[in-house]
């Protein structure tokens, strides 16, 4: 599968749904791949980095010119990065959008490094990642506070990857929709409409895309109490502890390389008590969303609250209750479900067919399972594990499942539900 999908330089999520190379689809792609082409690996993730902007970031989409412009929207002539992207620092020999995807890349690096330290030195790997993802992470934390209390904010929800989660319904019931007939959905064309966002969803999306592309990809960050953030900024669980996980990855890599790394595992634990100080709920006994604009968290339980389970610095009791809300009746883990859900299953917004609103992921359960061996939980890991492993290979390596049944929905034959597989079985 992985390599139907190769296209010599990267690799894509979905032949016909996800034509190029999406960011964070890359990193954990090269998670598996290294364990087949540690070269492969390497090479997917410095095919990203190349597309990276002046300003640091690192764009949600590269564009595969060979690629029809209609195979995908929103395609290359909305984003227009070379032009509205120019201050910015948008690269000339490639084409992107403007926006980001959760930054698993750093720790991708490191896995691949030590899936062959030998040909990661002997090619100077990590000495050439190095410095783009030091600028990747220093984008984030100095362009992204729109909140003004030391975490990343998102502007757009294709940037947290959770495209639908109904977290994000109060803060895009604020956006205006763009009129249905200024775009056309090319999705529809490969996935059913039941496991897709809504054409309304679309609308906004759309419309936050092009206002943010419409001031030149330019951010106002500062602020304090989301006064730099336009209609979309919210803190998320999910994005802030990947950036935390990769944080301390750099910390690694910058000790291979013969410097000491502490201040980035300092600067790690710093954002892991931010994390808790904005976003832990004991309450909810997870992690929710904090919406920028209306200045306080929004009450639906998502899948990412559970995610900074993968930090190591996280409060022991923390962990402990995010467990015992994992094994509990909102996400069923090792009871009512096989894997996971993207959501919530007793919030009335919950829907096991409809993308992020309440499937099960594998990425997300990837990260889960090693969040619960990380805190001393080899049981429930292991059973996870085989879960992710069976359905994987019974779904056909699915893009998204049915969390009770484990039907496939979406697309089928998906990048990183191979690569995770794969990677779970070494
Ligand atoms: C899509 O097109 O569905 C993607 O999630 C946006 O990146």
């Amino acid at each position: 599968m992985l390599e139907d999908n190769w296209t010599g330089t990267s690799t894509v999520p979905s032949r016909n749904l996800y034509p190029h190379q999406w960011s964070w689809d890359s990193a954990f792609i090269a998670i598996g791949l290294r364990h087949v082409s540690p070269l492969r690996a390497q090479t997917e993730l410095e095919t990203l980095l190349n597309a990276q902007w002046g300003d640091g970031r690192v764009p949600h989409i590269v564009f595969n010119p060979s690629v029809p412009l209609d195979a995908y929207f929103p395609s290359p002539d909305f984003w227009r990065s070379s032009t509205a992207g120019r201050a910015a620092g948008a690269p000339r020999t490639v084409q992107t959008s403007g926006i980001v995807q959760p930054p698993v890349h750093a720790l991708a690096a490191w896995l691949v490094h030590e899936a062959d330290p030998g040909l990661s030195r002997a090619r100077g790997f990590l000495a050439r990642v190095y410095p783009r993802l030091a600028a990747w992470h220093r984008y984030l934390l100095h362009r992204r506070d729109l909140g003004g209390g030391g975490l990343v904010s998102v502007v757009h929800p294709w940037e947290q990857g959770m495209d639908n989660s109904p977290c994000w319904d109060l803060p895009l019931s604020r956006v205006a929709p763009a009129p249905a007939r200024s775009f056309r959905r090319a999705d529809l064309a490969h996935g059913a409409p039941g496991d897709r966002p809504t054409d309304l969803d679309y609308g906004r999306y759309v419309r936050l895309a092009a206002d943010y592309r419409d001031g030149g990809y330019r951010d106002r960050p500062g602020g304090g109490h989301g006064a730099g953030a336009g209609a979309f900024a919210v803190e998320d669980p999910a994005f802030n502890a990947l950036l935390i996980a990769s944080e301390h990855a750099l910390a690694r890599i910058a000790r291979e390389l013969g410097a000491a790394g502490t201040a980035r595992h300092a600067r790690a634990r710093r954002l892991t008590a931010a994390l808790v100080r904005r976003l832990w709920d004991p309450a909810a006994g997870m992690f929710l969303c904090r919406d920028v604009r209306g200045g306080r968290l929004i009450r639906e339980r998502g899948v990412c609250g559970l995610v900074p389970l993968l930090l190591p610095a996280l409060p022991r009791e923390i962990a402990a209750a995010l467990v015992r809300t994992a094994c509990g009746p909102h996400f069923g883990l090792g009871g009512a479900v096989r894997l996971v859900p993207s959501h919530d299953l007793l919030s009335p917004a919950f829907d096991r067919h409809r993308y992020w609103r309440g499937p099960a992921w594998f990425n997300v359960n990837w990260l889960l399972e090693r969040g619960l061996r990380l805190h001393g939980r080899p049981g429930p890991a292991a059973a996870l594990r085989r879960a992710v492993l069976d359905t994987a290979d019974s779904s056909g390596f699915a893009e998204y499942v049915d969390p009770y049944t484990g039907e496939p929905r979406g697309a089928a034959g998906f990048g990183w539900t191979a690569a995770l597989a794969l990677d779970l079985l070494h």
